[in-house]
């Protein structure tokens, strides 16, 4: 499979990083790609932590999901990130990497923590 949009070294640090600083936290990713990012926040969710990340392609949610499919406490969805987060997702944090919305309208903006640099980063990546 090919997929050149993935999150580089230093992206996925950051996910990472703070990833780790919730133990506990509830996680979302909007735009599971090939699943680079998640991969990166898998590194450092702790075992009572939750994450869902949302694809719409379904080569690429496939992928991930078979992936992932050993770890109990991560889920690929396949579909509208619109659609499926607001019911199933999380309220911790959520990261977004390339996938577009609008986040003044988005439904998680309620139950939604951003910090300030994935602020940034969904900003840069809608229109
Ligand atoms: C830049 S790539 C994601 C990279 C990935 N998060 C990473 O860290 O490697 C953006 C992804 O968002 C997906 N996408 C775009 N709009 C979406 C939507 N409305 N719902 C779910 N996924 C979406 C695209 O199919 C694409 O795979």
């Amino acid at each position: 499979m090919r997929f050149d949009r993935s999150s580089i070294p230093e992206v996925g640090r950051l996910l990472a990083m703070l990833t780790a600083a919730r133990p506990r936290g509830r996680f979302a990713e909007i735009g599971t790609g090939c699943g680079v990012g998640a991969a990166w926040i898998a590194s450092a969710l702790g075992p009572e932590a939750v994450f869902v990340t949302v694809e719409n392609d379904e080569e690429c949610a496939a992928a991930a999901g078979r992936l992932f499919e050993e770890l109990p406490n991560l889920r690929v969805l396949h579909g509208d990130w619109h659609v499926l987060l607001p019911p199933k997702g999380p309220s911790t944090s959520c990261s977004s990497t390339g996938a577009t919305g609008r986040a003044e309208t988005s439904p998680l903006r309620a139950n939604t923590r951003w910090s300030s640099s994935l602020r940034a980063a969904w900003s840069s990546s809608t229109t």
